[in-house]
Order: C-alpha cells, then structure tokens, then sequence
C-alpha cells in the first residue's frame, strides 16, 4: 500500500529523502530508544507494534533484551522501513511485518499484542490523543504503551535564533514548535486520556554542542518536511541564513542546544 492510499502526511516523505543518512545522523536515537526499554516493567513481550518505526532502533531494542519475536512496525515512510526490513534479514527467528500507515489509524487488531512502543515519532504524530488511543487499543489488557518522544524545551536555542531573524525564516519553521512538544505533565494527561495507567514519565535535558554544518544535517533529516511547501531554491536560501545566524550565535566548539527527551511508559488496566 502507499502512503497516498493512506492520506499519510508530507512527513513520510520527508523521511523518505533521509531514510539513507538517517541511523548516523540521530545515533542518539539509538540510545534513547534503549533507555526507554530498560524502563519497562518486566513482561512477556513476545508480540509488540513499533509505531512510527522508522528504521526499526525501538524494535531492535526489544528484539534483543526482552524476547521479542514478533514485531508489527508502522511507518508513514516505505523508504525508512526499507533500511528496517534490510536489517532484520540476518534475525530470521524474528517476524517483522512492516506496513505503510498513520499513527492516528493503526492498521493493528485490536489487543493484538503485548506492548506498544513509539521512539523519537510521537512529536510528529499530529494528533497525539489519536495516537494514544491507538497503540492503548491495540495491546491486550495488561499491555504496556511506551512512548519516548522530543519534550518541551528542544532546540529552544535554535527557536531563539529563528525569532531574531529579519527577514524572518518561514512561518513553519518556528510556528512547529509548539505542536510537536509536550512535557511531562501534558504527557501524563495524554496518557491518562487514552485510558492508560501512567507507570513512569519522566525526561531527560542534555546540553550539547555541535559544528553549524553537523546541527543543520540533523534538522534536515528529521525535519525537511517543514518545508516541503517551499521552491527548493527558496528554501536553500532560508536555510543559508539560518546557518549564517547560527555560526554568529556559536561559541568555538559551535552551536549550544538544549535536547530534552520525554519517556512516558503506562500500562492498559487489566
Ligand atoms: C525521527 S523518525 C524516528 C524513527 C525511529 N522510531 C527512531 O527511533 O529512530 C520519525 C518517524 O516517524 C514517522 N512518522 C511521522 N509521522 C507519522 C505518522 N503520523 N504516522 C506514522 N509514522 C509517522 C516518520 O516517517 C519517521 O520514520
């Protein structure tokens, strides 16, 4: 199926022009998504969707430390599911049926599986009660949802450059912000709202630095859809000047950010 037929947003094909650099360029996603295991409740495991999977580092996770062995992953992007699909070849004990889909309409049965897991996918989901619901409706009673996701706070820095511009950047680029964060009591509310017994939500603030160039690879991977509206010329411009503003915003080792992550990790009552 395509992502067309799924009326899938231009997320999905954003990521489909980075599914090729994408494992480098957010490395940390790997052990975000590791964290976020370790901080579920000890369980039978075997069955789980990943939804928003991407190239698959929430799956892997659960493949390899809590025994699972049959994985559904959901993604708006066939192209990052196909480095997924690629890389699960070499564990042929392990199902992984990987289907084009919206987080807000799991093509999931309902109490199908054990736990629903989300990494690094959730700020982009645009209706994230929806989404909730979803992955509550699809784990059997006593199921786990998981949920790691960028909070309230990320990138503020580079939103503080962005307000300064003048001319200013394209209304997306700054107005997104407020749509795709949550912090941890919004999260606990969401979570509660889905039906869902919150069992831990907690976040994590990093304070990182990085080259202009390396900071500007990692917007344009995860967030090229933003401007996805734009003539590419026109958008190379915009991102010409951001770079510019941000070097001048730099210390010597680059550009300081802060990057929170927002775990939430709730359970279906039984
Ligand atoms: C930053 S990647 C995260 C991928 C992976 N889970 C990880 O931890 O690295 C975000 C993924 O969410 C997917 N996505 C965004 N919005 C979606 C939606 N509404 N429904 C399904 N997938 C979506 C994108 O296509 C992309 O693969």
């Amino acid at each position: 199926m395509t992502r067309e037929q799924h009326g899938v947003s231009a997320v999905g094909a954003g990521f489909d022009r980075s599914a090729a650099t994408y494992q480098d360029a957010v490395a940390h996603n790997r052990i975000g998504a590791r964290r976020l295991v370790e901080g579920m409740p000890t369980g039978d495991y075997r069955a789980i969707v990943d939804v928003g999977c991407g190239t698959g580092f929430a799956s892997f996770e659960m493949i390899h430390s809590r025994g699972t062995r049959r994985v559904i992953g959901v993604d708006a992007s066939p192209a990052m599911m196909e480095v997924f699909r690629a890389a699960a070849e070499d564990m042929p004990e392990v199902s992984v049926d990987l289907r084009v889909g919206d987080a807000s309409a799991l093509p999931v049965d309902d109490a199908s599986v054990d736990a629903a897991v989300s990494t690094m996918a959730f700020h982009w989901f645009p209706d994230k009660a929806a989404a909730l619901s979803e992955m509550a409706r699809c784990v059997r009673p006593g199921g786990v949802v998981a949920v790691l996701t960028a909070g309230r706070g990320t990138d503020g820095e580079l939103l503080d450059v962005m307000r300064a511009m003048d001319p200013p950047v394209p209304a997306a680029w700054t107005g997104v912000f407020e749509h795709i964060h949550r912090d941890v009591r919004e999260m606990h509310g969401l979570l509660r709202g889905a039906g869902l017994e919150p069992l831990d939500v907690w976040s994590e603030t990093r304070w990182r630095t990085a080259p202009v160039d390396a900071y500007m690879a990692r917007l344009q991977t995860v967030a090229s859809h933003l401007s996805s509206d734009l003539p590419p010329e026109e958008a190379a411009a915009h991102g010409q000047r951001l770079g510019d503003a941000l070097a001048a915003a730099s210390g010597p080792d680059g550009f300081a950010y802060s990057f929170v992550k927002l775990f939430a990790v709730a359970r279906r009552p039984g």
